[in-house]
C-alpha cells in the first residue's frame, strides 16, 4: 500500500478548521486508496490490529456511530461502542469520569459525538487516547465534511473552481461550518442559503456568499447540500411553518429542473422528506446520499488509519509514552 502518513503530524482530529489544504487532501487521497483496495477485492487490512478504537456516542447517531465502528473493524482493530441512554450516566458519573474509565481498558482512539461544543477538545486534554470528533453542538462534524468533499471529488474530479450551496439551518449546524472550512480551503465558491434567522450575522467572514433565495442561487450551484432543520436545537420558531420552509428552500422536481443538468444533491442525513427534499429528489439521479454514507466509511478508515501511523511513530520515537507500557518492557 502506498503511504500518505509520512507527513500526518495530529494526534487528534478535532475540526477542519486547524487543517491545511494537504491535510484534508491527504485524508482523501488515502480513502480513495482504501477504495481501489475494496475494488480489488481487499476492504480489510490488518493496520489497527492490537488496538482498540471506543465509539463515545453521548449524542444519538446511525450513520457516523456504524461506520466509524466498521472502519474500525476494516482495520482489524478491536471496538468498543458507548451508548449513553444505557450507561451509568443515569447513577450520576461525569462525562470526563467516563471516557477515563473506557480509556482504562486500554483505548487507542477514542470517537466522540456530544451535544456540547467543545466536548472533544475537553477530552483531548484528558486522556492520552487520540481524540476524533463524531460531531459536538453546533462546532464542526469533521468527518462529515470530508465525506461530503470525497463525494463530490468522486463525481467532479475536484472541488476547485466548483460552486456549492449550503441550504437551510446553517445556524445551528456544525456540517456547514466544517464544509465551509474545508471547501473555502480547497478552492470552492460556497454560497450559503436560508431564512436570514437561520443565517449566522457576518458569516461572511469565512468567505462565504449569502442567499435567502433558493431560486436565484440554483442556475449557478453545482452541488447543493441540504442541510437538516434541527428541530432538536431550535429554541424559538426560525421559520413560521415547515410548510413554508419546504416551498421557500425544500428541493423539490421543478427546481431540479431549474438547475444545472449535472447538479448533485447531497444531504448529510437523516434527511426530512418532504421538508429539506421530495422524495423524488432524494431518491432520483442527481442525489448522492447513498454515496455519502458508503463514503463515509472509507474517509474514517483513513482517519483512523492516518492517526493510528502518527501514534506508532510517537511511540518508536518516545516510547515512554506509550500508554500500555509495553514498548520500554520497563515495568512489571
Ligand atoms: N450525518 C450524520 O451525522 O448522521 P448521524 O447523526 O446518523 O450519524
Amino acid at each position: 500500500m502506498k503511504t500518505a502518513t509520512a507527513s500526518w503530524t495530529r494526534k487528534h482530529l478535532l475540526g477542519l478548521q486547524e487543517l491545511s489544504a494537504e491535510e484534508i487532501t491527504m485524508i482523501l487521497d488515502q480513502a480513495a486508496e482504501f477504495q481501489e483496495m475494496a475494488a480489488r477485492g481487499e476492504p480489510k487490512i490488518d493496520a489497527l490490529s492490537g488496538t482498540v478504537v471506543a465509539n463515545l456516542f453521548f449524542e444519538p447517531s446511525t450513520r457516523t456511530k456504524m461506520s466509524f465502528s466498521l472502519a474500525a473493524k476494516r482495520l482489524s482493530a478491536d471496538t468498543l461502542d458507548f451508548t449513553a441512554a444505557a450507561s451509568s450516566l443515569s447513577k450520576g458519573e461525569t462525562f470526563v469520569d467516563t471516557a477515563r474509565n473506557i480509556e482504562a481498558m486500554g483505548v487507542d482512539q477514542v470517537v466522540v459525538r456530544h451535544a456540547t461544543s467543545g466536548a472533544p477538545l475537553l477530552l483531548s486534554k484528558k486522556l492520552k487516547a487520540s481524540v476524533i470528533n463524531a460531531g459536538d453542538g453546533m462546532h464542526e462534524h469533521p468527518t462529515q465534511a470530508l465525506l461530503d468533499l470525497f463525494t463530490i471529488r468522486q463525481h467532479r474530479g475536484s472541488i476547485a473552481g466548483l460552486t456549492v450551496t449550503l441550504v437551510g439551518d446553517i445556524l445551528h449546524s456544525r456540517v456547514a461550518r466544517s464544509n465551509i472550512w474545508a471547501l473555502k480551503k480547497l478552492g470552492a465558491r460556497v454560497i450559503v442559503c436560508g431564512p436570514s434567522t437561520l443565517i449566522p450575522p457576518h458569516i461572511e467572514a469565512l468567505g462565504v456568499e449569502v442567499s435567502n433565495s433558493l431560486d436565484e442561487v440554483l442556475s449557478e450551484t453545482d452541488c447543493i447540500n441540504l442541510l437538516r432543520i434541527q428541530f432538536e436545537r431550535q429554541r424559538s420558531a426560525f421559520f413560521p411553518s415547515i410548510r413554508e420552509y419546504a416551498h421557500f428552500f425544500g428541493m423539490n422536481g421543478d427546481r431540479i429542473r431549474k438547475a444545472k443538468k449535472d447538479v448533485l444533491i447531497l444531504a448529510p442525513g437523516p434527511i426530512n422528506r418532504g421538508v429539506e427534499l421530495t422524495p423524488d429528489v432524494a431518491d432520483g439521479n442527481h442525489s448522492v446520499i447513498l454515496d455519502q454514507v458508503t463514503n463515509g466509511l472509507l474517509v474514517r478508515m483513513a482517519v483512523l488509519y492516518l492517526i493510528h501511523q502518527r501514534r506508532q511513530l510517537s511511540a518508536d520515537e518516545h516510547p515512554e509514552r506509550s500508554h500500555q507500557g509495553t514498548i520500554t518492557g520497563a515495568t512489571t
